[in-house]
This record gives C-alpha cells, structure tokens and sequence, in this order.
C-alpha cells in the first residue's frame, strides 16, 4: 500500500493542549502507510479577501501544504459549541481563491477532544458542516468523541489511557481504508 500523507490540522494553540497530545500521540499509533504531518494553523493571518492581492507567505504556504496532501485529520477542542476561531479561519483560508480551494475533494476525519464529558460533540459537527460545503467527504464511523481529556495523560503528556490508545489505534486503521476508498490519485 503507498503512504498516504495526511495534514493534521490541530484547534488549539495552548502549549498544554490536550488535542496537541492527542495529535502527537496519534503519530505513534498510526499504521506504516499513514504519514502524519502536523500543519501549524497560529501563525496564518486572520483571513481578509483584500489581502489576496497580494497573498502573505504563510497563506501560501499553507495552502501549498494542504494541495500536496492526500487526506485532512482534524484534531479539536469545543469553543462555545463550535471549532475555535484558529481551526475556522484555516478552514477559510485553504479555501480561497473562488475556484481553487486546496481541499480539493480528499477525504478528511474528525476528532474531538475535550475535558468536559461529551468530547466536543458540538465542535465536532459544527466541523462537519463545513466540510461538506468544502466536498471533504469526512469520515462518519468510527465517531471520535474524547471527553475526560484530563484523566487521559501522565504528567509528560503522554497519552496512557489504554482504552483511548486502542479506540485511537482502530480509528487510524478505519481512516487507512476511508482514504483509499476516497482517494483522488
Ligand atoms: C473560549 C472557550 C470556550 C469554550 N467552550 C467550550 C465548549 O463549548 N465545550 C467544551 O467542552 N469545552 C469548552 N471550553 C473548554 C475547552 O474544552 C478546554 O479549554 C480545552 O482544554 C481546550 O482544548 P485544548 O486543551 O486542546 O486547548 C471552552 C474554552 C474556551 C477558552
């Protein structure tokens, strides 16, 4: 099976983010044909149409990385029921020119991840729906829904909740298939 390069796109700029750990740890889980490629999202400008005259060079760079993946993980917190600000101007910058958006038709899964007990579920899905405008065909099973994130890690962030390990392990394996089955080359 070829590698598939995947940009993980992260919610939360926090040095202390759960969803970083959980990001980091999924690099250590994943299969040997996945390529997991944390993609910063902190530094791009806000997004401003103006600016496309003259684009800044991380939204270029941004957007070249995304157009060279094959697939998007996105790994979030829940900011008042939706994706924190961060995650939406990425989505938003990756999205534009008209007619040129980099998602491009690959295909993409969702994780949420949050201290509170349901896992994010409003960001998670408040996600979803703008994937489907951006034709990212998003992964629907295994749902992903971490909550509890602060019982999951040690103290060097670690991610040691076994149940969480194995349940991350089977979704990486889920989004191998979800790949090739949506693959665009
Ligand atoms: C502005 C703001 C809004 C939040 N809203 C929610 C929320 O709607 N649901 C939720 O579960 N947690 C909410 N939280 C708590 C976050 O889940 C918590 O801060 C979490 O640790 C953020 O993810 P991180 O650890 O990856 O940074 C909110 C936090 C902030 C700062």
């Amino acid at each position: 099976m070829a590698t598939r390069h995947v940009a993980v796109l992260v919610g939360s700029l926090r040095k202390e983010s759960f969803n970083r750990k959980i990001a980091n740890s999924l690099q250590s889980l994943a299969p040997a044909s996945l390529a997991l490629d944390l993609v910063d999202i902190g530094s791009l400008p806000l997004y401003n149409a103006d600016l496309e005259a003259d684009v800044p060079a991380p939204w270029a760079a941004f957007r070249e990385r995304l157009r060279k993946a094959d697939a998007y993980l996105f790994v979030t917190p829940e900011y008042n029921r939706s994706v924190p600000g961060v995650l939406k101007n990425a989505i938003d910058i990756a999205s534009r020119p008209y007619g040129h958006s980099a998602w491009s038709g690959k295909p993409g899964g969702v994780i949420s991840v949050s201290p509170g007990a349901i896992g994010a579920f409003g960001a998670n899905h408040a996600l979803r729906q703008s994937l489907v405008f951006l034709n990212v065909p998003a992964m629907a099973q295994p749902e992903a829904y971490l909550g509890h994130a602060a019982k999951l890690f040690d103290d060097q962030g670690t991610l040691t909740s076994e149940p969480t390990r194995e349940f991350l392990h089977k979704f990486l394996a889920a989004f191998v298939h979800w790949i090739e089955r949506n693959a665009i080359r």
